[in-house]
């Protein structure tokens, strides 16, 4: 069985057909599923999904594009929803110097914030870092993220940036552009990345991996993933099968 890292089926793109793809998901060798949140309004959906369907679990916390007028009030407001017994991270929480939606100083603010609350909390961190490696490193460095671990989302840093995450103990997750033709990169990475540090995502409705680039990604196509992966480490699918399953149980502390 597979277990998809990070999903969004509160996307609106799966407004349609959410029950009908995680209704069969056991038929398609998928075992459980991270949700992920950009958000505090996703929420109350993401707990809906959670109660229905046991094998789903959930991160709570702030995207970068979303967190320009965010205030302390909101902390509280994750504080609150922290204790639903399926929140397992706060996330996706990180820097976007990609797309630039919120001010970088109001990024980091909040990113540091939320940091501290995962600490708060023990619960372990789910980062989304885009163009902005160095002042992400800086910040996990300085808020001590090693006292929580956590998991880099879609990684997309260097082999020098993985040996430091891998010394905070945290996990370094792969997805749809791990099969894109030109990603050189994330190869790279993913070689020298030990097995026992690796898990896999589809970040879906986004992201989609080859040979399905442009159409709506779902956890249906995470074993491109895997198969990807057991290529790049020359294993069999089934040995990444079960250490990634068994490295997000263990990262989201799931009996
Ligand atoms: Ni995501």
């Amino acid at each position: 069985m597979l277990f998809d890292s990070h999903a969004h089926y509160n996307d609106k793109r799966f407004s349609e057909d959410a029950d009908e793809i995680l209704s069969s998901m056991r038929e398609n060798n998928v075992g459980m599923i991270l949700n992920s949140c950009s958000e505090i309004a996703e929420i109350p959906d993401i707990f809906r999904l959670c109660e229905k369907y046991p094998f789903m679990y959930a991160s709570i916390g702030v995207h970068p594009h979303e967190v320009e007028n965010l205030t302390e009030k909101d902390m509280d407001v994750l504080r609150e929803y922290s204790k639903n017994p399926k929140v397992r991270a706060i996330g996706e929480i990180g820097l976007d110097y990609f797309y630039d939606f919120s001010p970088r100083d109001t990024q980091k603010k909040w990113f540091a914030e939320q940091v501290e609350l995962a600490k708060e909390l023990r619960l372990p961190v789910v980062i989304h870092d885009r163009d902005a490696h160095k002042d992400s490193m800086d910040i996990l460095r300085e808020h001590e993220v090693r006292e929580v671990g956590g998991v880099f989302h879609c990684y997309a840093g260097s082999v020098e940036m993985a040996k430091e995450i891998l010394d905070w103990g945290m996990y370094i997750a792969f997805g749809g552009s791990l099969t894109f033709k030109k990603s050189v990169r994330p190869k790279e990475v993913a070689a020298y990345v030990p097995l026992d540090r690796i898990v896999i995502e589809t970040d879906c409705p986004y992201l989609t991996p080859e040979p399905h680039r442009g159409k709506r990604n779902s956890s249906f196509y995470i074993h491109y993933v895997a198969e990807k992966l057991a290529e790049i480490k020359g294993i069999g699918v089934e040995e990444v099968e079960n250490s990634t399953f068994k490295n997000a149980k263990r990262l989201f502390k799931i009996e």
